[in-house]
């Protein structure tokens, strides 16, 4: 049997029979776009917004693209700092992680991101937990 990029499967959470998730849930364009919803929920947001206070949005939106597209499969390198460097020293708690996660969650449903696509995304970022909130 051949084996085509489609049906590759390694075992990892992010690929199944049906391609990778970066594929599944759109691609580059797809995924931008969920992150400029993202990041418009979290500027909305006055338990979160101060975060991002003194934050160059633009860049902070193209790493959130790069970061989520290579973190779910995609052919993407990401060139931001890591995620326990980018957010020392922040005091970002369970609870704001849980706001953060929730808007993003909300931002892949309003996409139409089916569920079990979504909830790996969500999946992937939650192993990010500890090294965000500085544990
Ligand atoms: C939900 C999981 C999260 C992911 C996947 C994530 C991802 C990222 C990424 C990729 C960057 C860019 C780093 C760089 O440009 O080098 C970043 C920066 C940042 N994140 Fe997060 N983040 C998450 C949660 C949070 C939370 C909970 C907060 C605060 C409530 C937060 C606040 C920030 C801030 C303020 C920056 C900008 C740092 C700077 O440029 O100085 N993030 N994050």
């Amino acid at each position: 049997m051949t084996e085509t990029s489609a049906d590759h499967n390694d075992g990892d959470d992010a690929t199944d029979e049906d391609g990778t998730l970066y594929e599944r849930l759109g691609g580059r364009d797809a995924i931008a776009s969920v992150v400029e919803d993202f990041y418009d929920r979290m500027l909305d947001d006055e338990r979160v917004a101060d975060f991002f206070e003194d934050v160059d949005m633009a860049r902070q939106r193209a790493h959130q693209t790069q970061f989520l597209s290579s973190v779910t499969g995609g052919p993407v390198e990401y060139s931001g700092a890591d995620m326990r460097e980018a957010h020392e020293g922040m005091g970002i708690t369970d609870e704001d992680y849980d706001i953060v996660g929730g808007h993003l969650d909300a931002s892949l449903a309003d996409a139409g991101v089916a569920d079990t696509d979504r909830e790996a995304v969500i999946a992937e970022v939650e192993a990010l937990r500890d090294p965000i909130v500085g544990r």
